[in-house]
C-alpha cells in the first residue's frame, strides 16, 4: 500500500465506520475504502439492504479487510461485536453514498436497520456524502432533512454537480473518493489538539539485578497506550516513551523503547523539550539496585541482600526543567485515593492527576478501569469502562483543560 502524505498522516489509526446506502454511486465507495485504508484508516463497512442490490458485500469485505455488517439480527456478528459496541467503535461515521431515503430516515430518528440504529446509538461525528438525482436533492423535503442534520452537527461532504447516472445534469453527484478522503482528513485536522505535541510515558520499568534478572511491576501499559491513541485522534503529535510491554504501537504514534527508570527519564526530558503536554502513565519503579552485578549472581548463600536506591521522579524532573509544560500524572492507590492523589498533584506540581484503585485484581493488566481525575479547583469521575473508552474520555478532558489554560 502507498505511504500516506504528511497532511494525510492525520488519518493514520482513525476508525471510520462507512455506511453504504443503495445508490449507483455505491460502486465508488469500494474505491473510497481503499483510499481511506491507504491513508492508515481502519474501515468498517455497514451496508443497507438496498446497497447490496448495487454492490456485493464480498467486494467491501475484500477491500476493507473486515466482514461487512448489514443486519441487527445477525447473531454471529452481534456476538463478535454488538451494535452498541459497534456504535462506539468509530471516530467518524461516514455515509457514502447517502441517499435521499437514508437522509430522511436519519433526520427523523429512525432505527429500523443497522445503519440508522448505529447513527442513533452513537455520539461520534457523522459525515454525509449525498448522492441522488438532482430533483431529489433540490426537493424541499430533502433540503429540510439535510438542514436538520447539519443543525445537529452532521458534516456535509458534497454533493458535486455534473452528469448523473440517470442522464440528467445537475447537483447530486457523490464526490469522488479522493475528494471525500481529503475532506475526512480536514475534519480530523480540526481536532482540539491539532498541532500540539505530547510526550507520554507508559508501561513498567525494569531495574536490573544482574544480566538476567530484574525488578519490575504488573503494569501492562494498556491505559497509557489507549490514552496515546486517543490523544493522536484528537490531532496531537504523540511520542510514547514505553517500558517493556506486549502491546503494538498505536497507529500514528511514535514509540521510544526504554527499560529502566533512568532511561525513561532521559527519553522523557528529551521529548518534553519540544512538547506542550507531558503525561506520566508509566508505573516507574521507585527504587533500583544500587550496583547491578556484572555477571549472573550464583546461589552461594541462603540469603541475598540487595541495596536499593531511589529512582528520580520523572514528572517532578519534567516540571523542574519545563515550568510551562502541561503535566498530567497518574496515581495508583490501594487506600485514601483522593487524599493521596491530591497530595501528589501538589507535591509534583501537576496540572492534572488521574487516580485509580489498584490491588485485588483492579486496574493492573485489566482491560477495564475507572478513574477519578483531579485538578486545581475541579474534579471529574470517569466510571468503569474499557481502557480504550476511558482513554478517549481522559484525552477529551486533557484537551479541555489544556485548551482552557492555553486560552487564559
Ligand atoms: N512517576 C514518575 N517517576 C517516578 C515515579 C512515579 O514520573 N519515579 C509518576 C507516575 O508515572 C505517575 C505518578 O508519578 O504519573 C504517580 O506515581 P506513583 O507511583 O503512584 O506515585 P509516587 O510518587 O511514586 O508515590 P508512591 O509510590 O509513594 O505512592
Amino acid at each position: 500500500m502507498q505511504k500516506p502524505s504528511a497532511s494525510l498522516s492525520i488519518l493514520s489509526g482513525r476508525r471510520v465506520l462507512l455506511g453504504v446506502c443503495g445508490g449507483i454511486a455505491a460502486y465508488k465507495s469500494a474505491d473510497l475504502v481503499r483510499r481511506l485504508r491507504e491513508s492508515g484508516c481502519e474501515v468498517q463497512v455497514v451496508m443497507t439492504a438496498e446497497a447490496q442490490r448495487f454492490v456485493g458485500a464480498q467486494t467491501f469485505q475484500a477491500v476493507s479487510g473486515r466482514p461487512v455488517r448489514d443486519s441487527l439480527w445477525d447473531e454471529a456478528a452481534e456476538a463478535a461485536m454488538g451494535h452498541i459496541e459497534l456504535a462506539r467503535w468509530p471516530d467518524l461515521i461516514l455515509i457514502a453514498p447517502a441517499t435521499a431515503n437514508t437522509i430522511a430516515r436519519l433526520a427523523h430518528g429512525h432505527a429500523d436497520d443497522l445503519l440508522s440504529t448505529l447513527c442513533l446509538a452513537s455520539d461520534r461525528p457523522i459525515a454525509l456524502a449525498p448522492a441522488m438525482n438532482r430533483l431529489m436533492w433540490a426537493h424541499p423535503a430533502t433540503q429540510a432533512n439535510v438542514a436538520t442534520l447539519i443543525a445537529r452537527g452532521a458534516q456535509l461532504l458534497g454533493p458535486g454537480s455534473g452528469e448523473q447516472a440517470c442522464g440528467e445534469t445537475g447537483a447530486g453527484r457523490m464526490w469522488e473518493p479522493l475528494q471525500i478522503r481529503d475532506a475526512v482528513a480536514a475534519l480530523f485536522g480540526d481536532g482540539p489538539l491539532n498541532g500540539v505535541r505530547v510526550a507520554i510515558t507508559a508501561g513498567p520499568t525494569r531495574e536490573p539485578i544482574d544480566p538476567v534478572r530484574f525488578i519490575t511491576n504488573r503494569s501492562s501499559g494498556k491505559m497509557g497506550y489507549a490514552l496515546a491513541q486517543a490523544l493522536h485522534q484528537l490531532g496531537a503529535e504523540v511520542t510514547l516513551i514505553s517500558g517493556p510491554t506486549a502491546l503494538a504501537v498505536p497507529a500514528g504514534v511514535r514509540r521510544v523503547d526504554v527499560e529502566t527508570a533512568e532511561q525513561m527519564l532521559d527519553a522523557t526530558l528529551h521529548s518534553a523539550g519540544h512538547s506542550q503536554i507531558v503525561i506520566g502513565t508509566a508505573a516507574v519503579a521507585d527504587y533500583r539496585v544500587a550496583a547491578p552485578a556484572e555477571h549472573k549472581i550464583k546461589k552461594k548463600s541462603d540469603g541475598l541482600d540487595l541495596t536499593l536506591v531511589k529512582n528520580p521522579d520523572i514528572l517532578s524532573e519534567v516540571r523542574k526543567a519545563f515550568p510551562d509544560a502541561f503535566v498530567v500524572g497518574f496515581a495508583a492507590e490501594t487506600e485514601k485515593l483522593a487524599e493521596h492523589a491530591l497530595e501528589k498533584l501538589t507535591r509534583k506540581r501537576l496540572d492534572m492527576i488521574a487516580a485509580n484503585w489498584v490491588g485485588d485484581g483492579r486496574a493492573f493488566d485489566q482491560d477495564h478501569n475507572a478513574l477519578h481525575v483531579f485538578w486545581n479547583g475541579g474534579e471529574r469521575e470517569l466510571p468503569s469502562a474499557s481502557k480504550t473508552e476511558l482513554g478517549r474520555q481522559l484525552a477529551d478532558l486533557i484537551a479541555q483543560r489544556y485548551t482552557r489554560r492555553a486560552d487564559a
